[in-house]
């Protein structure tokens, strides 16, 4: 590894500590508490302040081809930009993370897009990956759970499944299929993955349960052909 130096190395230091060491070694990272709970606290107020109508259908596919497909999905999503002061400090955040990364796994990661996602009890989001081969720019996934006194019997588990099958029961409840890590969406807890390499899923909760989902990107040029949104 390249020595680095610098104010931006002790932040990110501070900032979800053993994740780099994590992604390079599983290809995914589970990080309980990892930012500072005011940063997640104000997020979660932030969050509660949308009304419904912030809210939009999440969609499935690629870009050109997108639609709502409630077999696979049913939850709803809020982009953020970055106004409120809190989601301005979660992506000042997040790019320190992507330096971090950048500079210890040489990912190339160019910039970091991230939403709001609102699931109603019973709402799920089916196994699927997160990058779509040969349509994608997405390399890292990130997701951020908002989630108070959040219980294994409220379920909403996000499904992690692994290529080698070793690993089982990471995350808070100790269950888990032989390839599978399970993560409740407790409060404060980050979770990393390889985009390309883990298909996931979302289980449906008995309450209503809130995250940041996160992507960082590479700059890969799309072909000629085709429009950029
Ligand atoms: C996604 C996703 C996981 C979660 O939005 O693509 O997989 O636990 N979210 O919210
Ligand atoms: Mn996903």
């Amino acid at each position: 590894m390249i020595p680095t130096a610098g104010l931006l190395d002790a932040d990110a230091g501070v900032l979800l500590a053993g994740l780099w060491e994590q992604l390079e070694t599983q290809g995914y990272a589970v990080i309980p508490a990892g930012l500072p709970t005011p940063m997640v606290a104000q997020l979660y107020a932030c969050v509660q302040e949308l009304d419904d109508s912030a809210f939009n259908p999440a969609m499935v596919g690629r870009i050109s081809t997108q639609q709502r497909n409630e077999l696979v999905r049913t939850d709803a999503i809020h982009w953020i930009d970055g106004v409120k002061p809190a989601t301005q400090t979660y992506l000042q955040a997040m790019e320190d993370v992507r330096q971090q990364l950048n500079r210890q796994l040489f990912l190339g990661l160019f910039e970091y897009e991230c939403h709001f996602a609102r699931y109603l009890p019973g709402c799920f989001y089916r196994r699927h990956l997160d990058a779509f081969r040969g349509d994608t720019n997405r390399v890292v996934s990130s997701v951020l759970y908002l989630n108070p006194d959040w219980a294994a019997a409220d379920g909403g588990e996000l499904v992690l499944y692994t290529d080698s099958g070793a690993e089982a029961g990471v995350g808070q409840n100790g269950a888990g299929s032989p390839a599978a890590v399970r993560v409740l969406p407790t409060f404060g807890t980050m979770v990393f993955f390889l985009s390309e390499k883990f298909p996931h899923e979302v289980l449906p909760a008995r309450r209503t349960r809130y995250s940041i989902a996160g992507w960082f990107r590479i700059n890969r040029m799309a072909p000629a052909n085709m429009s950029s949104a």
